[in-house]
């Protein structure tokens, strides 16, 4: 539904949500701008992209239009299914009744997608079999977020007073997989319709979409931020919740069989909806009072270098099969390099003052590298160091899987498949040191 002209639509940046400081933002006034920007999914009119879909989208197009609509129609069904049990939650009336209009958009944005797959690209004929035309889409990383983010709220729902666990939902929910995750999708697919002039009903739907999640992001930040802020327990939490999804996330845009063709037929890289997502990301942290350099998965991937480089890199560990379950684990030296360049990074956060001596990878099929403290920090080098008060003896690919938390050191000890030699005491050092 078109908006009377004159009227500007909202966006993200009306919020200043990527800015360090913004205004407090006032439940009441979103409140006010749901009323004001109600939409209809039902009335949208699809006649041209029925034509566009079948006449002017390629087969690889289609494909790949319906794999990435696939994760928003199953986004959107979870976050409408689990948003109940916060506005019990919800420890004002305000809250209470701007998650309530959340409720309503979410099912919306359900019924939009669930349209467009149905009528458009033909899938199912009512709500639950376009559902389940479109699970065998749906990527790992998809399947873990949304695990917990079931997990979570149905532990909300038990404990409606926990306001630490509340903080920890909304993180959840509207900071990661409404900001992480929906925003750069959506912010791609409409650049791409928008040039190209395609699926004009979709990319109106897209556009309400936008504005709606724009909302229930300025919710979600100013939630978090103020809960944080005046409890110490439930900034913790909110951090360690990151700490367990974060590497999930980066699973969730994986293509099948990691076919780059899968984004690159929509003019986009796989690397510039990473790149998009940490900015994006990052700068809300910075917002509601975590500073990135915080967070060790993202500390991992240099967090202090532009977000290119840090999509690269986590690209690179995903293609090599260290994060996420797509492709088998492939360790090369380039691998090998960014796993221990990331150690260094972690161990820096906190670096210890009383090593006794260098701390040695002896791979029985790779090159050796150390670790040893120089100048008050953590340098990791590629060689032998001369005396190691430790060393670590496994081959490398069991090293890259207990970096990347597939297999755990313990049991990799235990099994012999690490076995270590010298102060044996230095090793109860490590995951600390390294931020396992
Ligand atoms: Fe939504
Ligand atoms: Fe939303």
């Amino acid at each position: 539904m078109a908006r009377e002209t004159g009227q500007r639509a909202m966006t993200e940046s009306d919020f200043h949500l990527d800015q360090a400081t913004g205004p407090t933002i006032d439940f009441t006034r979103l409140y006010r701008l749901w009323e004001e920007h109600n939409w209809s999914a039902l009335g949208l009119d699809f006649t041209t992209d029925s034509h566009d879909w079948h006449e002017r989208f390629t087969p690889t197009q289609r494909r790949a239009a319906r794999w990435n609509y696939a994760l928003f129609l199953h986004g959107e069904d979870a976050v409408a299914r689990t948003l109940a049990p916060f506005v019990t939650a919800a420890p004002t009336q305000e809250q209470r009744i701007f998650l309530t209009t959340q409720i309503v958009d979410e099912a919306r944005h359900h019924v939009f997608f669930s349209r467009f797959m149905r009528e458009v690209a033909g899938d199912g004929h009512d709500y639950v079999s376009t559902l389940e035309a479109a699970r065998p889409d749906l990527t790992r990383g998809f399947r873990q977020v949304f695990d917990e983010l079931d997990r979570l709220t149905d532990k909300l729902r038990r404990h409606p007073r926990d306001l630490v666990l509340y903080a920890q939902c909304v993180a959840l929910y509207h900071i990661v997989i409404e900001g992480l995750l929906a925003h750069p999708g959506q912010h791609f697919i409409r650049t791409y319709l928008a040039a190209t002039r395609l699926l004009p009903g979709f990319s109106e739907g897209m556009a309400n979409i936008a504005r709606d999640e724009a909302r229930h992001m300025a919710f979600g930040l100013q939630v978090v931020k103020d809960l944080i802020t005046s409890s110490p327990r439930a900034r913790e939490a909110v951090i360690a919740l990151l700490e367990r999804v974060l590497p999930w996330t980066l699973a969730v845009f994986v293509p099948p069989n990691f076919d780059h063709d899968y984004v690159r037929v929509f003019d986009f890289e796989l690397r510039d909806i990473y790149a998009f997502g940490l900015r994006s990301l990052e700068a809300k942290l910075t917002r509601i009072g975590i500073a990135p350099t915080e967070i060790v998965s993202l500390v991992q991937t240099a967090v202090d270098a532009p977000v290119e480089e840090q999509a690269r890199r986590s690209l690179v560990l995903l293609e090599a099969g260290v994060i996420g379950d797509t492709v088998p684990l492939q360790v090369n030296d380039e691998v090998l390099a960014l796993l221990f360049d990331g150690m260094e990074r972690v161990a820096n956060m906190r670096p210890p003052r009383d090593l006794p001596g260098p701390i040695q990878w002896a791979f029985t099929n790779a090159r050796p590298w150390y670790l040893a403290v120089e100048d008050a920090r953590v340098i990791v080098h590629q060689g032998s160091a001369s005396a190691p008060a430790l060393t670590l003896r496994c081959d490398v690919e069991d090293w890259a899987r207990i970096a990347g938390r597939k297999l755990d050191a313990r049991w990799a000890l235990l099994t012999r498949r690490l076995r270590l030699e010298g102060e044996r005491r230095l090793a109860l050092r490590l995951p600390a040191l390294l931020g396992a």
